[in-house]
């Protein structure tokens, strides 16, 4: 071929590539809208609290002499931003803090509460200044409810249950008199009750035989209280599962101990612990800005696990619960970058459209199990790990999971419906991903809520969506999205990943068609 020729081809070619990266890819979906399924239980929006880095002091807890504008010493931007996404229950103190937590160094005037060192995390000074009454006041303001972890490790069942008691009893009881004195004589209300937090670990480094155990033990003490939840289980240890519930989820007969003597479950909840990073190595996790795609791509991959763990964690259950009575409460989840080498138990991280699409997807698939998930707990509210909101002294940014969690409130208390998906995959190096994550849910008066997660860096996603059930009237759409993978709000740009329109709907009463951009979470509300 001549050399001009050639030349003119190549030059051709090169034009014709950014022609044919814009054109969006296909995809179709079909929902069915017409075979509701489950209850997406609210509290699979849950929020996770420790004693950690700036989690509590700062992130909440400012004292009530600070000129950072606060309701009884807990900061007013924070509580109203909380508020604002209806925020439904909050585990509180920990984490492997709560191991090492006695409840009673948190109570009373707070010029008179010890001053110790945390030592579950850097040994960082603590105040106690923030203890069970400001927890429960934190609840109050934002309307969220209480899971409280009780202390295995260092505790007993004896300061356990005098803790329930100080918290719950009338105040006319000797413990609900001691908390009238310390400021309310109304009993709190304590629904959620974590038996241990880690106890293959951090808390107490026992046995799955040992802890279940222990289990059966806390329960006889802790029944009357509130709802019991079991300890996590590590990721993928089925075999902590299978003892769990073979040793403590029934009473036991005196004569044969593992023996059923009858099928009324000793636990209402048992828990999972999952995080989320790039791959599966704990020492490599990738950092949280300025990561490449195939980091982006591992991390989503490593997302997808939850969906995995929870299938097999609840085979195992279907076997001794079939009626699935007992629920899974993933009371950890979110993602665990690189730490800060300067302060690296603080656990301060950014967060940027890589957690929002995190987020996303794990909230999709929490949907997608609701007959079993019936709690999720993100690790965690504020200034840690996959935070929702990030402080700097007096100023407060909330992070793009914020902006997820507040898009997914459509689906809160909603009928999940089915979905599927045809679409084409996503290769990136050796990882295969799906390039569409959705999840689609029914809510009052016909109202549909699809969330649709574009998982692909550079692609948008042209959508056919087939709506089966409901003859739609009005469509309206918001997205998550920016021109980089790691782009971020920092405390001068706050704004940045605010939700926008998604533009382009195009609604007839059976069928939707979309555009989704390039690594993006979306959510359509559409209303007959
Ligand atoms: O969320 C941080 C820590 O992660 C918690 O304290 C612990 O339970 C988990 O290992």
């Amino acid at each position: 071929m001549p050399p001009l020729l050639q030349s003119l081809i190549a030059t051709l070619a090169l034009a014709a590539v950014p022609l044919l990266q814009a054109a969006p890819l296909n995809a179709t979906l079909v929902v069915e809208a017409d075979k509701p399924g489950p209850r997406i239980d609210p509290n699979i929006y849950g929020q996770f609290v420790e004693h950690l880095g700036r989690g509590v002091h700062e992130g909440i807890w400012v004292g009530e002499g600070s000129p950072i504008p606060n309701v009884r010493g807990i900061r007013s931007d924070v509580v109203a931003a909380l508020k604002r996404i209806k925020v439904p229950v909050i585990r509180w103190p920990g984490g492997c803090f709560a191991e090492l937590y006695h409840w009673r160094d948190g109570i009373g005037p707070r010029d008179q509460r010890p001053r110790g060192v945390n030592a579950a995390w850097g040994d960082e000074p603590e105040t106690n200044g923030f203890g069970s009454h400001e927890f429960m006041d934190l609840l109050e303001q934002i309307g969220a409810k209480a899971f409280l972890s009780v202390n295995l490790a260092s505790g007993s069942t004896a300061e356990a249950q005098t803790w329930l008691h100080y918290l719950t009893d009338p105040a006319t009881s000797g413990a609900g008199a001691e908390r009238a004195r310390n400021g309310h004589a109304a009993p709190y209300a304590v629904p959620y009750i974590g038996i241990g937090n880690e106890n293959w670990g951090c808390g107490g480094n026992m046995t799955a035989d040992y802890y279940a155990d222990q289990y059966r033990q806390y329960l006889s003490v802790l029944r009357p209280f509130g709802t019991l939840i079991a300890t996590d289980a590590n990721a993928d240890d089925y075999a902590w599962t299978e003892t769990l519930l073979k040793r403590a989820l029934y009473r036991h007969s005196r004569s044969t101990p593992l023996a059923w003597i009858n099928k009324q479950p000793q636990l209402a909840m048992m828990s999972l612990h999952f995080y989320t990073f790039a791959g599966d190595d704990w020492d490599t996790k990738s950092p949280a800005v300025g990561f490449n795609e195939t980091e982006w791509a591992r991390s989503l991959l490593r997302t997808q696990k939850m969906d995995e763990l929870i299938t097999r964690h609840t085979a195992i259950m279907d076997r001794y619960d079939p009626a699935r009575q007992v629920g899974l409460a993933v009371s950890e989840w979110g993602t665990w970058w690189s730490a800060d080498p300067k302060r690296p138990s603080n656990l301060y991280q950014a967060n940027t459209l890589r957690d929002a699409v995190i987020a996303g997807l794990t909230l999709n698939i929490f949907q997608d199990h609701a007959d079993r998930v019936r709690m999720a707990n993100l690790a965690q509210m504020a200034n840690v790990l996959q935070a929702l909101i990030l402080t700097r002294g007096a100023q407060m940014i909330v992070t793009p999971t914020y902006h997820v969690f507040d898009l997914y409130q459509g689906h809160q208390g909603a009928k999940r419906v089915p979905v599927s998906v045809s679409a084409p995959g996503y290769r990136v190096d050796d990882v295969d991903l799906p390039s569409l994550s959705v999840s689609a849910s029914l809510g009052e008066g016909g109202r549909l809520t699809l969330s649709i997660v574009n998982l692909r860096a550079n692609d948008d996603i042209r959508i056919g969506i087939d709506l089966r059930g409901v003859a739609a009237r009005t469509a309206q759409g918001r997205t998550v999205t920016a021109a980089a993978m790691d782009a971020h709000p920092d405390f001068d740009t706050p704004d940045a990943l605010h939700p926008r329109p998604l533009a382009g709907l195009a609604l007839q009463p059976q069928r939707l068609e979309v555009t989704v951009p390039a690594k993006s979470v979306n959510v359509i509300e559409i209303n007959p």
